[in-house]
């Protein structure tokens, strides 16, 4: 049967400072885990019975999430820690003798895709491939592989990682570029030494696509990548819009949540266990409670997402704004983003601050925002501490 491995190691830096207390892959989508997420997707189409997540830090963490999610499962989840990062092939190298000798889907453990598993099986099938890769047109190849293919064929002749010049922007842009799924066959680990640090994107990809044994799948779905606070904000619009129609539900509300009267829900939300939301407030479209949230009276919050415990005080106007653990606001506060703050930062009344021209406002953990710290970060860019 199928194994697949996820590649989690990555430090999540631009998603700082709330990855400093949760590991990227933790962070929350709709109030689950990204990894569950990912995991979930791939379990909903395809029968797997190992699944390997690499990781070089905060394992213990994940661990601890992953064990009990399994007894829910009918698959093995292996936590594999390579204690020093060894690049995405390096990792995948490291995880060999944990996988099956058969065919496994690798996954970038911070993008979620919505194209059909099984058709990507079916084709790596067809092909006969050694590798398939999942593919998409992006405006901007820059950040990503570009997959250098024939017009009428999906045969990949070679793998370019992150263009960077103006002239290769241009020259690579006609092609799709990876998006992080892929089929693979144990042939691949002959491509990759053992303990050695390796990138599966600019070591390994290019050698596979000179044999004219890599395939490109290709997708136009939904396709989203966790990297930056206005990805991961729109992210979870994007799969909270997903998720109520696959569940054709309006707000995704769990039955333990208290709303007071006069306050008006705008779909859609997703609020989740014992979250209190007081009188007359407004809330939505796009608002993601997390667990023990609680809000005031008179409240407005729009487009943004809350971990857990959170306290927002009365007559509070919140847009755009990503909130770490235990954030608190004091009352009459205005905060509109992009702004991602740090677990139990603390805003006292009477604060407002606002994003200038769209730069994204960072604020570290435990900071206590006062009207006057405020005026003097705005002339000091966007990062508080
Ligand atoms: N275990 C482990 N060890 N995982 C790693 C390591 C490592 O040393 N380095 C990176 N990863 C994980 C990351 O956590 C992420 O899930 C995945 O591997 C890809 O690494 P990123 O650092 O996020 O790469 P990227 O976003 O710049 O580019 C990759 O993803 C693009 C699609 O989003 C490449 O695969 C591109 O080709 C691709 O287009
Ligand atoms: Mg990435």
């Amino acid at each position: 049967m199928v194994n697949a491995i996820i590649l989690a190691g990555g430090y999540g830096t631009r998603l700082r400072p709330i990855t400093c207390s949760i590991p990227k892959p933790m962070m929350p989508v709709i109030n689950q885990p990204l990894l569950k997420m990912i995991i979930q997707k791939l379990l909903q189409e395809i029968q797997l019975n190992k699944v390997v997540i690499a990781v070089n830090y905060r394992a213990h963490d994940i661990e601890a999430y992953m064990n009990e999610w399994q007894k829910e499962l009918s698959c093995e989840i292996h936590v594999q820690d390579e204690r020093k990062p060894l690049g995405t092939g390096g990792a995948l190298k490291f995880s060999q003798a944990l996988l099956d000798d058969d065919r496994f889907f690798m996954l970038n453990g911070d993008v979620i895709s919505f194209f059909s598993y099984t058709n990507m099986l079916e084709q790596h099938k067809e092909t006969n491939a050694m590798a398939t890769i999942s593919a998409i047109r992006v405006p901007d190849v820059s950040r990503y592989g570009v997959l250098v293919s024939d017009k009428n064929s999906n045969l990949i002749r070679d793998f370019y990682e992150k263009p960077r010049t103006t002239e290769l922007i241009k020259k690579y842009s006609i092609y799709p570029v990876n998006a992080g799924t892929y089929l693979l066959e144990p042939a691949i680990f002959d491509f990759m030494e053992p303990e050695k640090k390796i990138s599966i994107e600019k070591d390994v990809f290019p050698k596979v696509a000179k044999q004219d044994v890599a395939y490109k799948f290709e997708f136009s779905g939904i396709w989203k990548d966790f990297g930056l606070p206005e990805e991961y904000l729109a992210g979870n619009f994007i799969i909270l819009d997903e998720e109520t129609k696959r569940l054709g539900v309006e707000n995704i509300i769990d039955e333990s949540v208290q709303i007071g009267e006069g306050t008006t829900i705008n779909p859609p939300v997703c609020f989740d266990r014992d979250v209190r939301i007081g009188e007359n407030c407004t809330i939505g479209p796009n608002v993601i409670l997390g667990n023990g949230v609680q809000v005031g009276n008179d409240v407005t919050i729009s487009e943004s997402v809350f971990l857990e415990n959170c306290y927002i005080e009365n007559n509070n106007e919140i847009i755009r704004v990503i909130m770490g653990d235990g954030v608190k606001t004091g009352t009459d506060v205005h905060l509109v983003g992009p702004a991602i703050m740090g677990s139990n930062v603390y805003v006292d009344d009477q604060v407002t601050l606002i994003a200038v021209s769209n730069q994204t406002v960072k604020i570290c953990p435990w900071v206590t925002l006062t009207v006057e710290s405020v005026e003097n970060a705005s002339s000091n860019g966007a990062f508080i501490h």
